[in-house]
């Protein structure tokens, strides 16, 4: 067999560097999606935030020709769920069993394609995450160490993370949890909060020893700060944050829990009770789910394609808030372990505001998805959501931004756009694809600018810029409809039909290329535009570029793709 070689090594879009190799073999391309707690009901703000992005950059990868495994799941242990359910009266497992199952109608509703989402709660996740821990023990990551740890004495039961709220050490912001601040997104440890308090019963809580399992994670700040400074391609505000927690100096951390909600450790020498702390666990849930799926594939070592080839690429789409877990955190457990892939990028999004305040299912602003879903076709919703991804700023949304989206770009542009040319060749050509004809230097230009929009489209696509990528589609529709403008197939029909169908044909392959430069963000309405193009075989499968139509083939009855909304008719 041929030697594959590189063909050149460049500087590609914003700078970060692309290997361009032969067509022919295709990139193992992990996507890491952000894993829900399953403690509720999810809003817009997520999936602007972590679940439409991965699935508009893995469409696009599947569609080039990569092997694409796009990976997720419930977060099920930790105090998340066992302070919901306590909330409740009901068991930690009751929680996961109601929302877990909402989440998967979500992503069917929303045609968000994961080949695997799992949940935490898995023999196959445990088993992982227990050989990991012991991975990192007998790499010398991992040693006992007793501590004073918070204990509410009226509950009689120590208070790890949630347990605990307090005033932000660092911002101030005085509903700040014992694992994170909401307000300015750094990780805490309960005794860094001002004013604590217990959640269990209000009470202050007092000291007690317990000893837990610590990490080595000081050992790793000068690998992860040269690992860092080395990346490329990178977004600024998640480089400049995960750079500055690492100068800011990493510290030892409690590698377990006084929790029995979790996986437990797999050595009993500290008594019951010790669970592996859930985020250590969680983000571990990568590795994990790709050997699910492996297993359910039938071919159980395929996972390592993805994790154990030095070409694979890897992709953690997330919130803000989750950077320091996934761009910090977890390349030091990686390099702690050894022998797995760093990630090759961390695209974490900043937040979306609903008339200036941040969505949040723990706080209720903004509506509840559901509430979307049962108003809006699921593509001009991922199209509204898609036009404001929130890449490098908070972005604001609102429904009558939603709606304006909707009417004056993608109906107006796009959806307006295939019902005309459709229409007008029903009308004159029968029915049928036209003849190509001679083509005159204004169908060359549409045609070559389509094929650079698709090129563009899917460079910025491969940068995660996928704002700027639909962006780029958009505009190449309104070249066509500029085109249309200046030749006027409606009046030349009348009295020049062969320029009528010339014209017709090349507007029906430029909407045959921007259906696929569309595919990633509008996979239902594309796949429809497909059809009613006539095209055989499957969308996904015609790969990243314009088909050349055949002339005569007929063409089903084109039905409009998106309706028009009222505003005031949402209500
Ligand atoms: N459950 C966390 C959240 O909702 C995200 C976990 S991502 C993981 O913020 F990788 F750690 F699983
Ligand atoms: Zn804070």
């Amino acid at each position: 067999m041929a030697v594959q070689s590189w063909l050149e090594l460049g500087t590609g879009y914003q700078g970060q560097m692309v290997r361009s190799r032969p067509m022919s073999e295709p990139r193992h391309i992990l996507v890491a999606v952000a894993w829900p707690y399953a403690t509720g009901s999810l809003h817009l703000g997520h999936i602007a935030g972590a679940y439409l992005p991965p699935d508009i950059f893995a469409r696009y990868h599947r569609m080039a020709g990569n092997k694409v495994l796009m990976v997720s799941g419930s977060d099920v242990h930790g105090t998340p769920i066992t302070v919901k359910a306590d909330e409740e009266g009901v068991s930690p497992q009751e929680i996961v069993d109601r929302y877990h199952p909402r989440f998967l109608d979500y992503w069917d509703q929303l045609g968000i394609k994961f080949d695997l989402f799992t949940t935490t709660g898995t023999d196959n996740h445990k088993r992982v995450a227990q050989e990991f821990f012991l991975k990192l023990l007998e790499n010398g990551y991992l040693y006992r160490k007793t501590t004073s740890q918070f204990y509410d004495e009226e509950a009689q039961r120590f208070l790890p993370d949630r347990y605990v709220e307090g005033i932000c050490p660092h911002c101030g912001y005085i509903e700040a949890r014992g694992d994170q601040c909401d307000n300015c997104g750094r990780t805490l440890d309960p005794h860094e909060l001002v004013d604590p308090r217990s959640t269990l019963s209000g009470t202050a809580p007092v000291e007690r020893d317990t000893e837990h399992y610590y990490w080595k994670l000081s050992a790793f700040q000068e690998p992860l700060l040269d690992w860092l400074r080395s990346r490329r391609g990178w977004r600024p505000h998640v480089a400049n944050f995960a750079i500055g927690m690492a100068k800011g100096g990493l510290h030892d951390r409690a590698f377990t829990r006084d929790l029995d909600w979790g996986i437990p450790i797999p050595i009993d020498d500290l008594g019951p009770g010790k669970s592996i702390y859930v985020w250590w666990e969680a983000v571990m849930g990568y590795f994990s789910a790709p050997q699910e799926w492996a297993q359910l594939q039938g071919i159980p070592e395929a996972w390592k394609e993805w994790w154990t080839n030095p070409e694979a690429e890897s992709y953690y789409f997330i919130g803000k808030d989750n950077i320091p877990f996934h761009a910090v955190y977890w390349p030091a457990l990686l390099m702690g372990h050894g022998g797995l892939n760093l990630p090759t990028n961390v695209p974490g999004n900043q937040y979306v505001t609903f008339g200036g305040s941040k969505a949040s299912k723990s706080r209720g602003v903004g509506r509840s998805l559901d509430w979307y879903l049962e108003r809006f076709e699921p593509d001009a919703l991922r199209y509204a959501v898609a036009s404001v991804l929130p890449e490098h700023n908070d972005t604001d949304l609102s429904d009558a931004e939603i709606v304006r989206r909707i009417n004056e770009e993608l109906v107006a542009t796009w959806g307006n756009l295939v019902n005309r040319v459709l229409s007008m060749t029903a009308r004159s050509e029968g029915g049928t694809i036209p003849e190509l004809g001679t083509l005159d230097s204004d169908d060359h230009a549409l045609l070559a600018g389509v094929d650079a929009a698709l090129a563009q489209a899917g460079t910025q696509i491969e940068a995660v810029e996928l704002r700027a990528a639909l962006r780029t589609v958009m505009d190449g529709g309104q070249e066509v409809n500029a085109y249309l403008n200046q030749k006027a197939p409606w009046k030349t029909a009348a009295t020049d039909p062969e320029r009528t169908a010339t014209t017709l044909y090349v507007a029906l392959s430029a909407i045959n290329g921007l259906k696929t430069g569309f595919s990633p963000f509008l996979p239902f309405t594309s796949a429809q535009v497909h059809t009613m193009l006539g095209q055989k075989g499957t969308l996904e499968e015609g790969g990243w570029r314009r088909a050349e139509l055949q002339a005569g083939t007929p063409l089903p009855r084109p039905k409009p793709l998106f309706a028009k909304l009222e505003l005031a008719e949402l209500e």
